[in-house]
């Protein structure tokens, strides 16, 4: 589908997440001649940049970001001529008025409003919109996370960019809905009989989601120091994997359909108590250790860190989902910094057979599992049962592996492109409504209550390792493991 011309006004537009990701993006998208000949970009922020300065930021900052092979100078310098910078205070409502000078007045262009500013400044900037009469009926807005830091947080932002836009106009971006792996868990479960009848309770044992990063916290310290892993992945990320993972088949892939049946399986995630919350959850820092063969410092120790701080860089935690498809299914969530590698998958766990016909008993047999892999690579992989070639009859684990690059064989989309074109087309099947983003921030209320109450203390963990031993404990309890301690040696 054509996209309608548009003006897309990026806010922070001189910010990290504009040069390194948005830019891009756009740039990719318009390689692929996705974008109307006519549609622009408006990058706003405060530095008193001339056009000069400007480009020059772009070629610095976003230019570098762009994949090698899909660069052409040519095509780029006729891509910069969409951009223009305005320079604006976005706390200051009489400066709008350059950002009103440069729009399209138009009512057929769609306006898009981009977000990408610390969420504190989100109602300021939507009732300056308002007030400059730019945030039409027509008009779109994209918040970028982190939508709130705790239940009453994230209620005030919807409040507050509700009175300006109605939800249908509101796009809470979750960058990891625009993965290809994410969409195709989808097409896996709706698309095929295969597994949706053992999809529950009946048949699966356990269902891990992991995200390691081998990253620390980079540059962003200050905005790492007040948000913690849970904070920070495990309330959007990892729950929005866990939604996908555990929903009830939507009548169809509309967006309420969609997110109807996500706000479902948020609602339905049992309360931690603290109780369970001492039993079931593993905070961790991490310490001095080495990634890559590299020496890195403990958190407490980068540079700007709070050398007392207790924010966690690692979480675990078992979560279950009070159903008659889940209960009593643990959903094992985890994810971390500076952990042993960068890894982004979920693996469904089978029960194992009931009965073994053959020599071998039971428990020689491997479960089947099916793991979702988003990252490094992006492949699917399902462990089987087979015979051993040869005399006698010797069953061993095989897996089928498929790889969507080398099946698909096309250009790779990023998630934030993929995401930008859903906000382009008007398609929020992929955001977050705000009674997700409450119930997810709802549930996740007395953990922080909890850690504050207490002053929780986060367990150490070296620098490229899995995180805290307490966490392979955790799972331990249940009988089970996280899947690369669970994988034969090599
Ligand atoms: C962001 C977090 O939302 O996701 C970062 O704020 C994290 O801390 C990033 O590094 C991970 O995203 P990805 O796509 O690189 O796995």
């Amino acid at each position: 589908m054509a996209l309608a011309d548009f003006d897309l006004v990026l806010f922070g537009g001189s910010g990290d997440l504009s040069m390194r990701k948005l830019v891009p993006a756009l740039y990719h998208r318009d390689r692929a001649h996705d974008l109307p000949s006519t549609a622009r970009i408006i990058c706003v922020g405060r530095h008193e940049w001339s056009r000069d300065e400007f480009l020059t930021a772009l070629n610095d900052n976003a230019r570098p970001h762009i994949a090698q092979e899909l660069f052409d100078p040519a095509f780029w310098e006729t891509f910069c001529t969409r951009l223009t910078y305005v320079t604006l205070d976005a706390t200051n409502a009489s400066t709008y008025q350059a950002l009103v000078d440069v729009m399209r007045k138009d009512a057929s262009i769609t306006r898009i409003f981009y977000l990408a500013t610390p969420p504190s400044l989100f109602a300021t900037i939507c009732n300056n919109l308002a007030g400059c009469g730019l945030a039409t009926a027509q008009s779109r807005v994209v918040l970028e996370k982190p939508l709130g830091r705790d239940l009453a947080s994230a209620k005030l932002i919807n409040e507050e960019v509700g009175r300006v836009f109605a939800e249908s106009q509101i796009f809470r971006i979750d960058h990891y809905l625009g993965k290809e792996p994410v969409q195709n868990l989808l097409a896996l479960r709706f698309g095929n009989v295969l597994f949706e009848p053992l999809w529950r309770r009946e048949w699966i044992s356990d269902v891990q989601i992991t995200i390691a990063e081998e990253l620390g916290v980079a540059n962003r310290m200050g905005y790492y120091e007040t948000a913690g892993a849970l904070r920070d992945m495990l309330q959007n990320h990892l729950l929005q994997l866990l939604c996908i993972v555990a929903m009830e088949p939507p009548t169809c892939a509309a967006p309420n359909a969609v997110r109807d049946e996500k706000l479902k399986v948020l609602r339905s995630l049992k309360p931690f108590t603290p109780q369970t919350i001492a039993q079931n959850i593993v905070r961790g820092q991490y310490r001095a250790g080495h990634v890559n063969g590299m020496p890195v410092p403990g958190y407490r120790k980068e540079a700007g860190a709070n050398p007392e701080s207790r924010t966690e860089t690692y979480v675990a935690l078992k979560a279950e989902i009070d159903t008659w498809r889940w209960a009593g299914v643990p959903f094992y969530l985890r994810t971390g910094k500076r952990m042993a590698d960068q890894l982004a998958e979920i693996v469904v766990r089978f029960k194992n057979i009931p009965h073994s016909i053959f020599a071998q008993p039971n428990s020689s047999f491997q479960p089947n599992c099916l793991v979702i892999r988003l990252q490094p690579d992006e492949d699917l992989q399902l462990n089987l049962m087979a015979k051993t070639p040869g005399d006698g009859m010797r069953l061993r684990p095989v897996e089928l592996e498929l790889d969507f690059r080398e099946t698909f064989k096309m250009p790779r989309m990023d998630a934030y492109e993929r995401l930008l074109l859903d906000v382009l087309r008007g398609q929020l099947t992929l955001f977050m409504r705000s009674d997700e983003l409450e119930a997810a921030w709802a549930w996740l209320e007395p953990i922080l209550d909890y850690w504050e109450r207490e002053q929780d203390q986060p367990v150490p963990y070296a620098a490229g390792t899995w995180g805290p031993a307490a966490a392979s404990a955790l799972i331990g309890r249940d009988g089970l493991q996280w899947r690369e301690e669970a994988l034969p040696e090599l």
